[in-house]
């Protein structure tokens, strides 16, 4: 299966990926990861990213499809994947239909104030990766892997108003350019978490995807 979340910063994409991969049993591609990870490595592309990421707007298009062409050649990735984050243009969303074919697109919506709450508050755990929030580890301890959590640097107030904006210009026209192919499915991101990933679930297995 070959799945896109789509959504605003902080709807909730890359915790429902964690759990819905854990269902479906293929890869989570997050590119958010893959260019931080690139950042901490210090690779040209993280040194070439790292303005972009932490003022809140996006990568250029070339480094990224760079970036998932990478990843999409890797063997875990020929039963399916699961875009996290990616695409987030339209060209980006061309730039995929031309080496292949997706079999959903998931909306995560929620509003921009809910998204502001749970940015502020998000804490990640440098060791495993985990994302949680402020209000479910408030010792600031991961509570997967009881490593201490961060925050990341592109959640400070102003970066998270850029990314808004950001989101509703270059990647919110996805929304129809999905609808219109037959591919969307919106969900509502607001709900508890267990619901949410309830929800995709039930969507996808209606689909028959
Ligand atoms: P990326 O890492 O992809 O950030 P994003 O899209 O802004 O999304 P987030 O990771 O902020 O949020 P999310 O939707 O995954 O929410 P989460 O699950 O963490 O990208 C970062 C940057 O990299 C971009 O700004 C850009 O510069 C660059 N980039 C990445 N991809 C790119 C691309 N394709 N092209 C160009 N540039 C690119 O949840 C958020 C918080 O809410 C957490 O604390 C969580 O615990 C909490 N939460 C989640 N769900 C619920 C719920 N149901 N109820 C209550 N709390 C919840």
């Amino acid at each position: 299966m070959k799945l896109i979340f789509l959504g605003p910063p902080g709807a909730g994409k890359g915790t429902q990926a964690e759990r819905v991969i854990e269902r479906l049993g293929v890869p989570q591609i997050s590119t958010g990861e893959l260019l931080r990870r690139a950042m901490k490595e210090g690779t040209e592309t993280g040194v070439k990213a790292r303005g972009y990421i932490e003022s809140g707007a996006l990568v250029p298009d070339e480094i990224v499809l760079d970036l998932v062409a990478e990843r999409l050649a890797q063997p875990d990735c020929q039963n399916g994947y699961l875009l996290d984050g990616f695409p987030r243009t339209l060209n980006q969303a061309e730039a995929l239909e031309r080496v292949a074919q997706m079999d959903a697109v998931v909306n995560i919506q929620v509003p921009d104030e809910v998204i502001v709450k749970r940015l502020s508050g998000r804490r990640v755990c440098a060791a495993c990766g985990h994302t949680t929030h402020v209000d479910l580890a408030p010792d600031g301890v991961c509570p997967k892997c009881g490593k201490p959590l961060t925050q990341r640097k592109d959640d400070d107030a102003s970066a998270v108003a850029n990314r808004l904006v950001v989101y509703a210009k270059q990647t919110q026209p996805l929304i129809e350019y999905y609808e219109k192919k037959g591919l969307l499915l919106s969900v509502d991101g607001c709900q508890e978490m267990n619901a949410v990933t309830e929800e995709i679930l039930a969507r996808l297995q209606e689909l028959g995807r």
